[in-house]
């Protein structure tokens, strides 16, 4: 490593992110199972640079029915004070992890799932792990209604990992894709490791996020994750990746796509 380098990359661990999709509330589903190891969590997030954290629990899919968006936006609001009474330096704003669904943009009319940060724009979209079930037609159908889907991790699912490209045929309805920090640094395997940095390449805006649960094994690593794109693909597209996209997609402006080789 050059000076310069390591000049740059001191500069790097001085950024601060948004995190837009991290599993932070606690007792909902499969995050922190209490407030404790919600507080735990919220420390390593302030502790990896995150200063807003997007609150996404499940659902549709297995939570559905569990729990409503009233009953996020009040844990979110619970947690908030929580953290100010423990002096841990993070917002929380709320959101959902949305199993897609027929049933979703009604939900969304009828204010029963929640979208990033309650803006009515942008929501976060799990595919089935087990089989591939296009999101083509909802992804459509969102933006007839003034929405923007955002799918979650496609660098961890099977179908997608093997073919990126796949992924051009949503073009149409600009969808951003939100690959897991920890993905770069194989975290989830050599072949969601690959996808990651495969996913860089294709015409769709991106952003990373943490998909964070616990601080075991789904422990939020951003900072690193930012290093190692500013080494790798250079810090304005690391800036969109983890800051400028994160930022977008939580005040509902149009994304900024990245250029790389
Ligand atoms: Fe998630």
């Amino acid at each position: 490593m050059t000076p310069q380098d390591s000049n740059t990359t001191k500069g790097a661990v001085e950024a601060s992110f948004i995190d837009v999709h991290c599993h932070c509330l606690p007792g909902l589903d499969d995050g922190p199972p209490d407030v404790p190891a919600a507080l735990t969590l919220c420390r390593a997030l302030a502790a990896d640079r995150i200063a807003t954290v997007v609150a996404t629990p499940h659902q549709l899919g297995r939570y559905d029915g569990r729990y409503d968006a009233r009953m996020i936006r009040r844990a979110v609001a619970q947690l908030n004070e929580l953290l100010a009474e423990a002096r841990i330096p993070l917002s929380v704003l709320p959101g959902a992890d949305i199993r897609i669904d027929e049933r979703i943009e009604d939900m969304v009319r009828s204010d029963e799932i929640v979208t990033v940060a309650d803006g009515k724009r942008y929501l976060l979209l799990e595919l089935p792990h087990e089989v591939f079930i296009d999101p083509e037609m909802l992804l459509a159908r969102l933006v007839e209604g003034g929405l923007c889907g955002v799918i979650t991790h496609p660098e961890r699912h099977a179908f997608l990992a093997e073919r990126p490209e796949f992924v051009r045929r949503w073009v149409p309805y600009r969808p951003c894709l939100q690959i897991t920090a920890g993905s770069f640094l194989g975290g989830f395997g050599r072949r969601s490791e690959e996808a990651a940095w495969a996913f860089l390449r294709e015409p769709l805006p991106l952003a990373v996020a943490t998909d964070a649960h616990d601080t075991a094994g789904r422990a939020p690593c951003m900072s690193e994750a930012y290093r190692l794109l500013h080494r790798y693909v250079g810090r304005d597209e690391a800036d969109i990746l983890c800051m400028e996209n994160p930022r977008r997609l939580v005040a509902g402006e149009a994304l900024v796509s990245l250029n790389v080789e």
